[in-house]
């Protein structure tokens, strides 16, 4: 089996090691499932470097500004722009890169009005290649991947995952196999793993179970594991954090909220925000807040029954299918950056995601069903007096409007809470149904007065 590590026989020392997340064991390999040797808990990269050359906060910054006049590929994507803070590759030519990240950080004015926190942006991490935040973490992944010679790259998902995953190993020559649970992901994500050429499994079980799976497969067969569980992944996913604090000018925002499925992304950003002061970068940190569905709230209940000490698995269901998880992988790490960065957790409704995915979609924007849970997690912050009227406040917005059509179409339609009380008034009132009409300019006219008077 090739080894994940990032040396080169012969080529430079790796600059970064893994490190167990529970023992704290140091290691300069890792094992196809991406675990610790000796107590079996999930690794992460760290930069033993940086203790004695700590690299300088305002050369990376100006680095960084300056890397956005070139046209070479590795400066044109929004992840390797920041290479100082990555595993180093040593030859920046072998990088599989759909020129990802440089994504938009949008103001959002109605919801600021009506959340009444004035200073609210979104960023939008659905304005990536494939439409998700996951190519952010999967150039650089897919890139290592390539690297330690593997021609087969695999993942479980629950859609997103595996259509970045998919692209991302066509350009980068590799096969890749992708296990989703059957009937329980969206049209759109299938069909980008399909085009993009992947062997894709729809399995009779959900996604806890094709993680399940996929862990027990890459100890059989000479596959690259790209679910988050790969450290790789959540490295590149850090970036999301650098480019939105640089699109701030360095002055680091009060809240950053994210939605909490598998909690890679969550920790991700955590792990960003903790390097980033720790390398001056920023000079405090923002909160940062993990939101989840109510059907699928394995951290939620695992903070407030547990007090983060052990994980409390919950039988997933819900309409926003990216994050239908039971049994997060990364909770650990997750648990550790909510307390760490002073951070909450909290839970929505079904209602509640609809009613935020319209308004964010009456904005002009639009996003999936996961990502709207941030939209409907900052109400019940500010409601809890946890995030403040004059602090200002990220919403990451994961996946595109496109991702889920059949989501959107059913609440416009009205055909979705059907009979459930919640779903009242503010539902309706967000509701766009298409309408059908006799191809007269009469009745479009007459269509156009309704829709002016109401
Ligand atoms: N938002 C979207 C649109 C997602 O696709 C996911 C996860 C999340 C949020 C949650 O992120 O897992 O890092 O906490 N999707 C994975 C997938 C699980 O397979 O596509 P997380």
């Amino acid at each position: 089996m090739p080894p994940l590590n990032s040396s080169d026989p012969g080529g430079p020392k790796a600059d970064f090691c893994f490190r167990c997340i529970a023992c704290g064991k140091l290691s300069e390999q890792a094992g196809q499932d991406f675990r610790c040797a000796s107590c079996g808990d999930l690794l992460e990269i760290t930069y033993p470097g940086w203790k004695t050359t700590r690299p300088d906060a305002a050369n990376l910054k100006s680095a960084w500004r300056q890397r956005r006049l070139s046209n070479s590929a590795v400066d044109l994507s929004g992840v390797w722009r920041f290479r100082d803070l990555l595993p180093v590759l040593g030859d920046d030519d072998h990088v599989i890169t759909l020129r990802e990240g440089n994504t938009p950080l949008y103001e959002m004015p109605q919801r600021a009005r009506l959340t009444g926190v004035p200073r609210l942006f979104a960023k939008h991490q659905g304005m990536n290649p494939t439409s998700s935040f996951k190519d952010t973490g999967m150039t650089v992944a897919a890139t290592f991947a390539r690297r330690a010679g593997f021609r087969w790259v695999a993942c479980a998902s629950t859609g997103n995952t595996s259509a970045s995953m998919a692209a991302y190993a066509a350009r980068g020559g590799m096969r890749s196999l992708v296990l989703v649970p059957e009937g329980k992901i969206s049209w759109s994500k299938l069909s980008q793993a399909l085009d993009y050429g992947a062997v894709t499994c729809q399995l009779r079980t959900d996604f806890d179970g094709c993680l399940r799976l996929l862990q027990q497969l890459v100890l059989h067969a000479p596959v690259y594991q790209l679910n988050s569980i790969n450290p790789f992944r959540l490295e590149g996913q850090k970036t999301l954090a650098l480019e939105l604090i640089e699109q701030l000018d360095w002055q680091a925002p009060d809240h950053i909220i994210v939605p909490g499925g598998n909690l890679g992304n969550s920790s991700a950003i955590g792990k960003a925000l903790l390097e980033m002061r720790d390398l001056g970068l920023i000079s405090r940190l923002p909160r940062l807040s993990v939101i989840q569905a109510e059907g699928a709230n394995a951290l939620v209940r695992t903070l407030r029954e547990e007090g983060g000490k052990r994980l409390v698995s919950v039988q997933a269901e819900t309409r926003a299918t990216a994050i239908r998880i039971g049994n997060p992988a990364s909770w650990k790490k997750a648990a550790h950056v909510i307390a760490a960065t002073g951070g909450a957790c909290e839970q929505v409704s079904e209602v509640e995601i609809a009613q935020a995915k319209a308004e964010i979609g009456a904005e002009g924007m639009g996003c999936e069903p996961a990502s709207a849970v941030t939209l409907a997690g900052l109400k019940k912050l500010v409601a809890r007096n946890f995030v403040k009227p004059d602090e200002a406040v990220v919403l990451v917005l994961t996946g595109n409007l496109l991702k889920d059509p059949d989501y959107t179409i059913e609440f416009h339609r009205g055909e979705m809470f059907k009979g459930v009380s919640e779903a009242g008034a503010a539902l309706d009132s967000l509701r766009r149904p298409p309408i059908v009409l006799d191809a007269t300019l009469d009745a479009v006219i007459r269509t156009l007065d309704q829709a002016e008077k109401s």
